[in-house]
Formats: structure tokens, sequence, C-alpha cells
């Protein structure tokens, strides 16, 4: 598929869009991915849910979401109208809520599924993307459930690589790189985790290097492309991105501390290609290697 430009809204930063549509035109953006969808409604974590920690954030929100069907009925005919391409993603338990809300999604008007293989704020379940064999066979049972292109993002942590190769065999047309990192904070008062469920998951600027790492060794693992995210803040952040081999990028934690940062980047990088007289991509992506 053909993005306008290769900055995307991550998912979980940026809701359904209406919200930030309110701020700018986000058609202007690449795409947007969509909060994460199950096939219920869910409530998510108990708060706090959010903690601020030097150059990130840790969240726990527990994949708060109105459900597939909500969507689909309410926030989709909405997102249609926004001008950009629409990436469903989605989380489930089991490999076979991974197909259910890919069949539901199929023929819907999404452009794309995004499988959510992980969750760092669910406890003992949904880290199916840390293994090839969990990545291979969720993909697999969505895969034959509808026609759209398939995006897989991953944990951070686990086999990634394998993972990643996994995915690629199963069918997936890209690979997006990576979810938040597990993480911990305590309360001094309490001596006690200030999340509920203990761990939450860890993004912004401080991920910057590892995700970076990860999108650089992913690209050469894998044919499909990679969907550069974690800690992207800048146009400069956007580019090593790219320079590691990411066919584009999701924009994710920066969205909370600027709200016009997504479109700030794509004139950052428009302007990086104009004033060295670039057309593509082509010649720069992955250049570091
Ligand atoms: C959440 O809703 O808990 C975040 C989703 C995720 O990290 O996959």
């Amino acid at each position: 598929m053909v993005l306008k430009n290769p900055v995307i809204a991550a998912s979980g930063t940026f809701s359904f869009g209406a919200e930030y549509a309110r701020v700018y035109d986000v058609s202007c953006l690449g795409g947007i991915c969509t909060k994460g969808l199950t096939l219920h409604p869910r409530r998510g974590n108990p708060p706090p849910r959010l903690w601020e920690t030097p150059c990130g954030l840790l969240n726990s929100i527990g994949l708060e979401n109105p459900g597939v069907e909500t969507f689909l009925r309410e926030e989709l005919p909405r997102m249609r109208d926004l001008g950009t391409v629409v990436i469903a993603n989605i989380w489930g338990e089991t490999p076979e809520e991974y197909g259910e809300l890919a069949e539901r999604l199929s023929g819907s008007g999404v452009d794309a599924i995004e499988l959510n293989l992980s969750c760092p704020n669910v406890p003992g379940i949904g880290l199916l993307g840390g293994s090839a064999k969990g990545t291979a066979w969720a993909v697999r049972v969505a895969r034959a459930a509808c026609g759209e292109p398939l995006w897989v993002k991953l944990p951070p942590e686990g086999d990634v690589l394998g993972a990643a190769r996994a995915a690629e065999k199963e069918g997936a047309e890209a690979i997006s790189a990576a979810n938040t990192f597990r993480g911990l904070a305590i309360d001094i008062a309490t001596g006690r985790p200030v999340f509920a469920n203990t761990f939450g998951g860890l993004s912004g600027p401080a991920i910057k290097p590892l995700a970076l790492r990860l999108v650089y060794e992913l690209s050469q693992a894998v044919s499909i492309p990679v969907i550069g995210i974690g800690g992207i803040a800048s146009w400069e952040d956007a580019l090593e991105f790219i320079m590691a081999g990411a066919h584009a990028v999701q924009v994710g934690t920066a969205n909370f501390i600027d709200p016009l940062c997504a479109p700030r980047i794509i004139r950052g990088l428009e302007v990086f290609l104009k004033e060295r007289g670039i057309e593509t991509w082509e010649g720069i992506r992955g250049c570091a290697h």
C-alpha cells in the first residue's frame, strides 16, 4: 500500500482521530492507527494509568476501548471522512480472537489491520508476539480471515527477529516495531508499585535508541517493510529510523507533549528532501547499514 507520507499516528495515542481533527487537518498524516480494538468493550485498568519518567512515560491503560462493533458502527464512518489511511489495531487473547476480529473488519473499509501481539498491561496473557510460534499462529489465523494488508506489531522483548520472520512467512505485509518496554515505578511513600498491575509500558524518547536498534536489525532480517515506533518526537528522529531501514514511522507519546508534532515532522522531512534535491526515500532508506 502507498501512504502519502511516512508519518503515521500510533495506536493508543490518537484515539480515533476526532480530538486531533479539532486541532489540525489530520488528512496531512500518512495514516492513523486506531486504539487497540478487542471483540468486546473493555474498561481498562484502575487509575493511576500514566506515570511520567525521565524522558518517558509509563502507561497501564489495560486496552480500554469500545469494542469492534461500536468501532464499526460509530467510529469508522467518522474516521473514513478524515482523509487519510485508517489502520485498525486489534488485540486478542488467543489466535482465534485475532481471526474473529480480522474477519469482522474485513471489507469494512479499513485500509489495513495491525495485529498488536503484545500488551504489557494485561496480566498473564497477551504476549503471542514474544515468540516465533505464537506470532506465526496468530498471523496465520488472521491472514485466513481477511484480505486487507496485515501489519504485525511486535513487543520489543523476546525473540523479536524470529517473530518477525515468522510473521513474514505467514503473509504479513509489514512489521511495526515496537510496542512499549515493560517497566516499573514504585511509590516510595507506600513501598508499592504505582500501578495496580505492577508493570507498565515505557514509551517516549527514553526508548528511542533501543527501538532504533531493533528497526536496524529487523530491516535486515525481513524483506517486508518495517515501521519504526519508539520515542519519535522530531523529523530528525524520524529520519534516523528511515536511515536505519524503516519504510514509515509511527508517532505516539510525542502527541501528548505537542499535539502538532506529527505535521511538524512531516514538514521537516519534506524540507530535508527538498533541500537535498532528493525525490524518493529509496536512496536514503537503510543507508546506515
Ligand atoms: C494498553 O492499552 O494497555 C496499551 C496497549 C499496549 O501496550 O499494547
